[in-house]
């Protein structure tokens, strides 16, 4: 990793402090890496809470006991000895001063360094900013999505498709190569489910028109007869056997219900502006299960229970691994396992490999791992090859309307389209309030309406459920997308209102408002919250970020004078405008980019 010159700059001075006030300490601990070393110091190095407090922190609490001091008063001592050590810099003084703040050091940056530094590197990359090339020439591969055929696109796989979709993209400002994979249930029990419900109550007519929730009623309507008549599920098991050898029939109907689903799936793919690499259904495994099997017999590793072929896995948190039923009939693990196998073969060496699924399905996962580890150390895989240690489950949490989560089975189900459709009419009419002749309305009211759903999944940490709450996730003002959309149409206009060529080549000195300090350092901790937001697979960590720009500039926009005048960042004076708007146009870039890291579109105008 590259290093940050601000931190390296501020651990020099530190470890150079140490040892002009406590010379003899080096005695013991000699000279090496050691805790009081500037590696050391560069790796404790923590950000305060409260960021008036300085950029970062240095606790001095394990130093105290060698030292047989107070850390209090190890961190003042040392602490004057840096800022006169920091003083006396040659080159560029990046850090100002060390402040002593109970145990801790605090680093304070110098804001005229800093505020130069970042707004000529935003406004110079602009939506490159906060790129890297640690991905460089490694595979990542995310998937996400994968819902199932013949049954309507819900809510339940759009917060997996939403928080894939946003990996993705973050990954690839990385530098990965990323393969964005969807995965959708083709196969299995259900189709013999559907092949009776549509033998039995349905016709041509079901697959015409609106084809899609003609089979989801068809799909109630089972759910409801088996109730009453449970030999339909034998009926089922029967089809769906018809089907795994290949009935022309059974095959025809599949095929259909799935060219069905297809076409719906990618209108909604495309309306939520979400794209895949790589797209195959669990019915391309069918090939693959069989040597996958053999390979795990021949390590050893099945054994027969109740007639079943299972992968006992040595751990009482888990149940044994069905492999194969006593009838024969494969199951989703085992096509999870053939697909591991799949996508190895395909990205060789990938980086990691995820599965953005909901937690419900946390011990599915941890049952297909554990299989995987248990062949790879059998079959003497060493260790810093192994796939198996490479996959990830990305969990996350439901999604509620009002209390209630959603189920297909009971027919209780909220379509995506009608949330999207919804929203964007709600939106619409706020814009029309505020800007009724706005160009284009219909397409910023899907954008923003699209938004509020968006951003309503990622705005909470993944494994938390959602609440979705029509006025808190439309709220303009609120902790919502379209409040960051609102913010940087603002920002925007701001831009185009001041008639001026973008420069940053401007008077940084002129920054002097705390609250403009605040929006800067907010703006230099933009790529490495990305890379944060990466290692945590949690989108949620830019959603909150951007959270909070929004609301550090929206206090520089209404900040007062000491006469209570606002101050405008567009006055009569040129160089103080100049500055300003470079602010302004590097807080509006990242926005922009941020909104686009999360599956936003950033409108111009609202
Ligand atoms: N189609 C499955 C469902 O809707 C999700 C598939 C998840 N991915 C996987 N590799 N198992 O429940």
């Amino acid at each position: 990793m590259k290093k940050d010159k601000y931190k390296q700059q501020f651990a020099e001075a530190t470890a150079q402090a140490f040892r002009n006030v406590y010379p003899e300490i080096y005695a013991k601990v000699g000279d090496g890496d050691n805790a009081f070393s500037t590696e050391f110091i560069y790796n404790s190095l923590e950000t305060p809470k409260d960021r008036s407090m300085g950029r970062f922190a240095f606790p001095v609490f394990r130093q105290a006991g060698l030292l047989k001091d107070k850390p209090p008063a190890i961190a003042a001592k040392v602490a004057d000895e840096t800022t006169r050590i920091l003083k006396s810099h040659e080159g560029d003084q990046l850090i100002s001063c060390s402040k002593a703040v109970g145990g801790f050091l605090n680093g304070q940056v110098n804001p005229e360094i800093l505020a130069g530094e970042t707004l000529r590197k935003v406004i110079g990359s602009s939506n490159q900013y906060g790129n890297s090339d640690i991905g460089k020439g490694k595979a990542y591969l995310v998937e996400y999505s994968s819902p199932n055929i013949a049954k309507p696109f819900g809510v339940m796989h759009l917060r997996s498709t939403v928080l894939g979709n946003s990996l993705r993209r973050i990954f690839r400002k990385l530098g990965y190569d990323v393969v964005g994979i969807n995965y959708p249930g083709d196969w299995g029990t259900q189709f013999g489910k559907m092949i009776v419900a549509y033998e039995k109550w349905g016709d041509e007519k079901t697959l015409e028109g609106n084809a899609v929730q003609n089979l989801l009623a068809l799909y109630v309507r089972y759910h409801q007869e088996v109730e009453q008549n449970p030999s339909l599920d034998d009926e089922a098991r029967l089809a769906f056997r018809r089907l795994e050898e290949g009935n022309p029939d059974a095959l025809r109907l599949w095929e259909t219900f799935k060219k069905i689903s297809h076409a719906e799936f990618d209108r909604v793919y495309g309306l939520l502006g979400v794209e895949f690499d790589w797209v195959y259904g669990e019915s391309e495994l069918n090939e693959r299960m069989e040597p996958l099997i053999e390979r795990l017999e021949t390590a050893g590793l099945t054994s027969i229970s109740q007639g079943a072929l299972v992968v006992e896995l040595g751990d009482d948190q888990l149940p044994p691994l069905l492999l194969r039923k006593g009838d024969g009939a494969t199951l989703y693990a085992t096509r999870d396992l053939a697909g591991m196998v799949y996508r190895w073969e395909r990205h060789q060496d990938f980086h990691e490999s995820l599965y953005v699924v909901n937690s419900a399905q946390s011990d599915h996962f941890k049952q297909c791992f554990k299989t995987m580890a248990l062949l790879e150390e059998a079959e003497g895989v060493p260790l810093d090859e192994r796939m198996s240690s490479r996959l990830k489950h990305v969990g996350f949490g439901m999604i509620r309307f009002g209390g209630k989560s959603m189920s297909t089975r009971g027919g209780n189900i909220v379509l995506l389209e009608d949330v999207i459709s919804e929203a964007s009419r709600l939106v619409r009419e706020k814009i029309k309030e505020k800007n009724s002749d706005l160009a284009g309305i219909d397409q910023v009211a899907h954008e923003v309406g699209l938004g509020a759903v968006i951003f309503a999944q990622l705005s909470v940490r993944r494994q938390r459920d959602v609440d979705f709450d029509w006025d808190k996730v439309l709220n303009f003002l609120g902790a919502s997308g379209p409040y960051l959309q609102y913010t940087h149409a603002r920002l925007r206009s701001l831009l185009r209102k001041s008639g001026l060529e973008i420069s940053s080549d401007v008077d940084y000195r002129l920054l002097v408002a705390d609250e403009e300090n605040r929006v800067i350092e907010l703006i230099a901790d933009f790529p490495q919250i990305v890379t944060d937001v990466a290692e945590q697979h949690e989108p949620y960590y830019i959603a909150n970020y951007l959270l909070r720009l929004a609301e550090a500039f929206n206090s520089v926009y209404q900040r007062k004078d000491d006469e209570g005048n606002i101050q405008k960042i567009i006055s009569d004076q040129a160089d103080l405008t100049a500055v300003r708007i470079a602010l302004v146009r590097a807080v509006q870039v990242v926005i922009n980019e941020g909104l686009y890291l999360l599956g936003l579109e950033a409108p111009e105008e609202m």
